[in-house]
């Protein structure tokens, strides 16, 4: 049984002081502890990790090569900049999803450019929480469909 890694880049362990007004009231914690409860009902393994360094953001996506079946990543800042998180995904050909909180396409330019969204099968992007859970639907339908 493999799973899905779940990956907050920069900043989102700030979420529910964060901007509120882009971001909404909910912590970090809330998020992963819904997603955790959905994958335990769906039976499929799940891994979340929050990290505001791009080397380390790298690192963990090297290290889970063969033993995830979805990565569903929301990169933050690192989506408009991160060539490595790009190469990374890949790299390790790890079925990525991308997620933003915000709709990036309706914020200021330079977040309208995501360098990975090329490279992703998907982006769910503003709808809030709900882009998580979203994700985790879609990630849920490419596992049965292996
Ligand atoms: C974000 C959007 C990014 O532009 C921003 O840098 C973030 C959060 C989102 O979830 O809406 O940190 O990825």
């Amino acid at each position: 049984m493999a799973g899905i890694l779940v990956i907050h880049g920069p900043n989102l362990d700030l979420l529910g002081s964060r901007e509120p007004g882009i971001y909404g009231h909910i912590e970090l914690a809330e998020i992963n502890g819904k997603l955790t409860e959905k994958a335990q009902k769906a039976k499929v393994k799940i891994k979340i990790f929050q990290s505001n360094h791009e080397g380390e953001i790298v690192a963990l996506i090297g290290r889970h090569k063969k033993s995830v079946d979805v990565l569903i990543i929301n990169p933050a800042a690192y989506t408009h900049t991160s060539v490595a998180i790009r190469d990374a995904i890949l790299a390790t050909e790890i079925p990525t999803i991308e997620v933003h909180l915000s709709n990036i396409y309706a914020r200021e330019e330079f977040r309208r450019q995501s360098l990975i969204a090329p490279v992703a099968r998907g982006t769910i992007s503003g709808f809030g929480e709900q882009s998580y859970y979203l994700a985790l639907d879609a990630a849920f339908e490419m596992i049965k469909k292996k």
